[in-house]
């Protein structure tokens, strides 16, 4: 199990917002929506579309290259071209501050 890293301050990102970060060398997209946060991986499954450059409906996120849509609370695929889910990565917030855990294979 990966670290829990420091990456924003809650009032580093609007809400609704969105922000690509590197994490450990992996590209996410940190989302603040309704008084959460989420993390879900920066590259779409369908043909490695940065999701971080996309629109924000709602819980989900668009692909900017074909329009595949995820849920960014769970990283869950919502409609083609994509059909793979993404990573989702664990947020936490402590003290005003953000921190993602990576959701990768130790
Ligand atoms: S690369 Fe994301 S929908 Fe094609």
């Amino acid at each position: 199990m990966s670290e829990w890293i420091k990456v924003a301050r809650v009032s580093d990102l609007a809400d609704p917002g969105k922000q690509t970060l590197e994490v450990q060398e992996t590209l996410v997209v940190l989302v603040h929506l309704n008084g959460r946060f989420y993390c879900i991986d920066d590259v779409c499954t369908h043909d490695g579309g940065p999701l971080g450059d996309g629109p924000l409906d709602g819980h989900q996120i668009v692909c900017p290259r074909h329009g595949a849509r995820f849920d960014v609370r769970t990283g869950r695929v919502l409609c083609m071209p994509a059909t793979e889910d993404i990573t989702a990565h664990e947020v936490k917030v402590e003290n005003g501050e953000v921190f993602v855990r990576l959701n990768i294979a130790a």
